[in-house]
């Protein structure tokens, strides 16, 4: 949490979101708040709303109706050059099936957000070998996506989220491509190291043994939340 002017504010606040696909009213007035490196799951059944949500919190799309605001800053008010400019320095984004580009190795798919950013590439290559430590897979550095399993790859993935240092990472069933014990062992490591970095996280899963991970929940139904309160 941030505090201004004596009263606490969320880090991120969307309020009364409404986003259509065609005829499909996909966000119905959804409100959802997210805390400074708070983890929160949203969860719901498939096509209750929670990718669309995800996508307008993340500032990928821009809502019908509604308001996002993150760190005091109205982001679905923002030109698309500070909005790329903002998603690219604050926000990190995983989905299901990690869409780590096929030609490159873990290693240089993780440096790829600090080349472009500007970084040397020594100093990006080093510092996302200490990004697959922390997810169990730098002895994968040099395979291409092709040639690991689901649960390298999305280490990789997050990996590539995290290697920023963004204040929110959207992740969107980022397990949902994984068996049971695979799950355990991808969401152990997000969860340690979100918290030893301080980032938030929103994490879209349909699964109970994820949401669990997380410190709060908000249920999605027909586009607007339904329930919310403490993950089991
Ligand atoms: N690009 C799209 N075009 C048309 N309809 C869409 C599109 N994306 C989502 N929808 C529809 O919007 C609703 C919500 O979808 P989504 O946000 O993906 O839900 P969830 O992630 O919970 O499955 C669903 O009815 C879905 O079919
Ligand atoms: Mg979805």
């Amino acid at each position: 949490m941030s505090d201004k002017g004596g009263e606490t504010v969320p880090l991120l606040a969307a309020r009364d979101l409404v986003k259509a696909h065609g005829r499909t009213e996909a966000l119905r007035g959804a409100s959802v708040e997210l805390r400074d490196g708070e983890l929160l799951a949203v969860t719901g059944a498939s096509g209750s709303g929670k990718s669309t949500l995800l996508h307008c919190l993340a500032g990928i799309v821009r809502p019908d109706a509604g308001s996002v605001t993150y760190a005091g800053q109205r982001l679905d008010e923002l030109p698309e050059k500070r909005l790329s400019e903002l998603r690219r320095t604050e926000f990190g984004v995983v989905f299901q099936f990690g869409q780590l580009i096929p030609e490159l190795t873990a290693l240089d798919n993780v440096a790829l957000p600090l080349l472009l950013a500007g970084a040397a590439r020594t100093e990006a290559q080093g510092e996302a070998g200490e990004w697959l430590e922390r997810f169990g897979v730098r002895g994968q550095g040099e395979l291409r996506p092709g040639e690991m399993s689901g649960g390298q790859a999305q280490r990789v993935a997050l990996a590539r989220a995290l290697v920023t240092a963004p204040r929110i990472v959207f992740a969107d069933e980022p397990t949902g491509a994984l068996d049971s014990l695979t799950t355990e062992q991808v969401m152990t490591a997000l969860v340690r190291t979100v918290r030893e970095a301080g980032t938030a996280v929103v994490l879209v899963t349909h699964d109970d043994q994820v949401a669990a991970y997380a410190d709060r929940e908000i249920r999605l139904t027909d586009g607007a939340v339904a329930a919310q309160g403490v993950a089991a």
